[in-house]
């Protein structure tokens, strides 16, 4: 079971690829990482790791992708606010709402947010890429 599970909503692949630069930056401080599709992740995959990294693009009107409100749903029901939490998705023209309003929810539920989660507008570039590895970095450090 790896300390780190990132588990994100991708629909054009841009927080995707977010995820794998986060992932590049927990694994480069020597950090151990599961990444996965949330299509693909059950409560189970997570319920050991230490931190949780979510990643959900900004959606409908400044919403989370229906697939992680309904896993952040689940991880309420089942208590898991023991760990720390990160948060990250790409938007486009809104003005970040949608984060905000899912570190606070997070914050709520229980969970220890590191930072006020990473947004990037549309595909990351070399500085959004390096944005992402620092806040895998982050993540890592919190758990240490
Ligand atoms: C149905 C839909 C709704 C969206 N709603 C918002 C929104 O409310 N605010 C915003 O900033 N971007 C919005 N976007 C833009 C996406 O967040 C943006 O394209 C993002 O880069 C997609 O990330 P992905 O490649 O990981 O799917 C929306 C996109 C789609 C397809």
């Amino acid at each position: 079971m790896s300390e780190i599970a990132i588990v994100y909503w991708s629909g054009t692949g841009n927080t995707e690829t977010m995820a794998k630069a986060i992932k590049e930056g927990i694994e480069s401080e020597g950090g151990d990482v599961l990444l996965k599709r949330i299509e693909e992740t059950r409560l189970d995959d997570i319920k050991d790791a230490k931190a949780i990294v979510l990643g959900s693009p900004s959606m409908g009107a400044e919403e989370l992708a229906e697939e992680m409100d309904s896993f952040v749903s689940q991880m309420e029901n089942e208590e898991m606010n023991d760990k720390v939490a990160g948060a990250f998705g790409s938007y486009d023209w809104g003005d970040g709402q949608w984060m905000k309003d899912f570190i606070d929810r997070l914050r709520k539920g229980g969970f220890k947010v590191v930072g006020d989660g990473l947004i990037i507008h549309l595909t990351p570039d070399e500085e959004g890429l390096e944005r992402c590895r620092g806040y895998g970095g982050m993540i890592l450090k919190e758990i240490k």
